[in-house]
């Protein structure tokens, strides 16, 4: 199978490519596309750039242009839900855009027209999740994603958005991969380990710890790809 795994910023595809070691690379759309045999799946592998744009983009590119049938994501995501602590991991069972605002209207927070607020991830990935963590004693627990185009460390903001909509996590694609996996029916699994907790000071906290819990995220998603 030919499995697309993503990121958003370079040091959360880092450990894999440092696992994986043989890749071919392929320029396209100003970005970097890393190709890879691991278990007999075909592995295309990218970071889009951080925000919901740069991931809806590479997202596309991945399943349209290298036709990639099952998108893993891995990176790192802000705390909104108090028993997360810096270096969990959580698997998502949905996603919601906290920022896409047309209450104005009438409508609920994070709708428009032709579009769910929430978007599942795929039931059967987050089964085989927990089996990999069972199997690796490794304490998984799920929620719901809340993406946004904006860092947070403001306790305000960080209440408004866990109060709306439920949410467990934040950061800045999720969202926007998970619709665009649901348009064009390819299975999705978004796990994120958790750098910070969207609290003033944030900011510290994530610089600190990204690159030690982004390879947490990142062994756990290839550790998924012996199981498919
Ligand atoms: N990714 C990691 N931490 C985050 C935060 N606090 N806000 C948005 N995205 C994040």
């Amino acid at each position: 199978m030919k499995i697309a795994i993503l990121g958003a910023m370079s040091d959360e595809i880092a450990p894999l490519l440092d696992k994986l070691q043989n890749y071919e690379t392929v320029k396209y759309a100003k970005n970097e596309f890393y190709l890879a045999k691991y278990k007999n799946h075909d592995l295309v592998i990218a970071y889009s750039k951080i925000g919901k744009v740069n991931s809806t983009l590479t997202a596309t590119l991945l399943i349209e242009k290298f036709k990639c049938e099952m998108l893993l994501f891995t990176g790192v995501a802000g705390a909104l839900n108090e028993k997360l602590k810096i270096g969990d991991i959580l698997y998502t069972t949905s996603t919601v855009q906290h920022d896409l605002d047309i209450s104005a209207f009438g409508h609920p927070y994070g709708y428009v027209p032709g579009i769910n607020v929430y978007e599942k991830t795929d039931d059967k990935l987050n089964e085989i999740a927990k089996i990999v963590a069972a199997k690796n004693g490794i304490n998984l627990v799920g929620g719901v994603i809340a993406s946004g185009d904006q860092f947070i460390c403001d306790p305000v903001k960080k209440e408004w958005i866990k109060s709306t909509f439920d949410a467990d996590a934040v950061e800045m694609e999720g969202a926007s991969v998970g619709q665009v996996c649901a348009t064009l029916d390819i299975p999705y699994f978004l796990m994120r380990a958790i750098s910070d907790e969207a609290n003033g000071g944030a900011e510290i906290d994530f610089d600190k710890f990204l690159e030690e819990v982004a390879q947490k995220s990142a062994k756990f998603v290839l550790g998924m790809v012996e199981y498919l």
